[in-house]
């Protein structure tokens, strides 16, 4: 993110996905049939109902599975926006697992199959909005990260949630560049971490997440910038202080610990107040940005009485 670069949309992301197959498929595996939607209508019934509005019409239009795993940042594997595309099919997958430890009372290893089948993976529409000034709306399959917080039992002193993203050295060509303090790290407070919205994401579109999204799990948070949501996670640690984030660290009067998507805290290099929806095409007009991302009946409260200026 060190400086804000135009899109370059291929022509193949302009028309906007309404319609994909495999999804009832995935919700019957996830044995959500009953709650399957008609083909068009992307809104699940729990879904904010200030996602589905506000921002104008392209906000009920799902971003193109084809734009959502070619248009990435993931700065492990370059700094370009095809990068990720570009290389991360070539991330050792498996094995994987999480390492869940700090200031719990049940530290412990998790394999990935293990961690699918700790709570029922659903469908989740959020909107995904990164501190670049772009978005998109993003179909992703997980659950809610509060069902492993609970399996660890965090102590009374656990203030915070860390997530440290995998470095592979020998996949990962962008860690050979000291752009960040490598690895990727990234933190919640444990309020905004066990929050219902805050999802360990295993797929997008019914199929599992490819390298360039964060395979084979990472985070969605979608009332904050993008960068807050890690990707490829491979260890989690509950701490009593607030760590030291990867975009703290490398530019602290840019980029805060909060990081909740706010039109009205300008980044100090850009306006804050409109977004470009990928996929909308090179010449839509820019949609308003709202406050936590549309998500503020749910999320506001979390942050009453702070000056939300200061603790950006
Ligand atoms: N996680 C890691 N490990 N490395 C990164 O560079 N980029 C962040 C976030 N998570 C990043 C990361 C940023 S800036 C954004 S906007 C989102 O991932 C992008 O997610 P997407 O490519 O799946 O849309």
């Amino acid at each position: 993110m060190p400086k804000l670069r135009l899109p370059k949309i291929p022509a193949t992301h302009i028309t906007p996905e309404t319609v994909w197959s495999s999804r009832r498929t995935w919700l019957r595996q996830a044995g959500m049939g009953a709650l399957a939607l008609g083909a068009g209508q992307i809104m699940p019934a729990w879904a904010s109902k200030d996602a589905a509005a506000g921002a104008g019409s392209l906000a009920d239009q799902l971003t193109s599975e084809d734009a959502i795993t070619s248009y990435n940042n993931f700065y492990e594997f370059g700094t370009g926006k095809t990068d990720p595309y570009d290389y991360a099919g070539n991330m050792t997958l498996s094995p994987w697992s999480i390492r869940v430890e700090g200031e719990v009372a049940k530290p412990q290893v998790f394999d990935l199959d293990r961690l699918k089948k700790l709570a029922a993976i659903e469908e989740r529409i959020y909107r995904m909005r990164c501190v670049e000034g772009w978005s998109m709306v993003i179909p992703w399959n997980g659950y809610s990260l509060s069902n492993l917080l609970k399996v660890v039992e965090p102590t009374s002193k656990a203030k915070f949630v860390e997530f440290t993203t995998a470095m592979q050295v020998d996949t990962m060509p962008g860690l050979r560049r000291r752009i960040i303090n490598w690895p990727y790290v990234e933190a919640l407070r444990i309020d905004e971490a066990s929050h219902p919205l805050t999802t360990l994401v295993f797929g997008v579109y019914g199929k599992d997440l490819l390298g360039q999204n964060g395979a084979p799990v990472r985070l969605a948070v979608p009332w904050k910038y993008g960068f807050k949501s890690g990707k490829s996670i491979v260890r989690i640690r509950l701490l009593e202080e607030m760590p030291l984030t990867s975009w703290v660290d490398v530019a602290p009067e840019e980029y805060g610990f909060y990081a909740n998507v706010n039109p009205q805290v300008p980044h100090p290099r850009w306006s804050q107040a409109t977004e470009r929806r990928i996929g909308g095409g090179m010449f839509a007009p820019k949609v308003e940005t709202l406050m936590f991302n549309g998500y503020g009946d749910q999320v506001a409260s979390l942050y009453a009485g702070m000056d939300l200026k200061r603790n950006y």
